[in-house]
């Protein structure tokens, strides 16, 4: 039997991958993976419980009991949908990725979630190092002052309290911390398309990776 089809969607923090990425799935009718949410997930649980040691870390990241219904994340029954999106969680998420244990044990995790009829899965390694054999790998950029502000706009919108200037200084940071980490570093796989969102519209860029996915695939889907 072959491997249900992946279209792996990486890039930085508000490149808009995560709202694409929904937008391709629901198109296609595919599962959908946000793997940041599984990092953010346990950053939610270091903070909460005051744990750093990298070896706790990697156990949450094994036996933590998630459940995404929809656009709503559950942990251990609990709904934590705002909760993750702190950017106190952002923060801690970016330590926590850096952890190669972690990153390790959440492998197996992300890979359940590929199955029939396929996956559309938006992260940082999704193309180079969960899915290395995605049917499709897009690299989402868009200029660092359009990520602020779709972040700002985003946090806003859900009624978190933000300040434009602190959200691109912390982008830079994670921004940095994720392309220079020792393991899994945010970077285009060599097979991927670099695509840059800036000036265009959420919907014109998921059309764009639908027809380039139907055209790999030969129309079949
Ligand atoms: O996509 P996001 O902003 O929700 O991700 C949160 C953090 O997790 C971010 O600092 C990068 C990290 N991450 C990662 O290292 N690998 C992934 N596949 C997804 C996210």
């Amino acid at each position: 039997m072959t491997a249900a089809p992946v279209i792996a969607i990486d890039g930085p923090s508000a490149s808009g991958k995560g709202t694409i990425a929904r937008r391709v799935a629901d198109e296609l009718s595919f599962h959908y993976l946000e793997s940041g949410a599984l990092y953010r997930l346990i950053a939610l649980v270091s903070l909460r419980d005051r744990m750093r040691a990298e070896k706790a870390l990697a156990e949450v990241a094994e036996r933590m009991a998630v459940d995404f219904v929809g656009e709503q994340i559950f942990l251990s029954n609990q709904d934590v949908t705002l909760d993750v999106r702190s950017e106190e969680v952002s923060r801690r998420a970016s330590e926590v990725a850096k952890i190669p244990e972690v990153r390790k044990r959440l492998l197996k995790r992300q890979r359940a979630f590929r199955r029939p009829p396929g996956l559309v899965a938006d992260g940082r390694d999704m193309g180079t190092v969960v899915f290395p054999d995605a049917t499709l790998k897009l690299f989402l950029t868009a200029s660092p002052e359009v990520r602020a502000e779709r972040r700002y706009k985003q946090l806003i919108d859900k009624g978190i309290p933000a300040n434009l200037r602190s959200l691109s200084r912390d982008l830079a940071e994670r921004d940095a911390r994720d392309r220079n980490r020792a393991v899994a570093p945010l970077v285009p796989a060599p097979d991927s398309q670099v695509l840059d969102s800036s000036a265009l519209s959420i919907d014109a860029v998921a059309e764009l990776i639908v027809r380039w996915y139907r055209e790999r695939t030969g129309g079949l889907r």
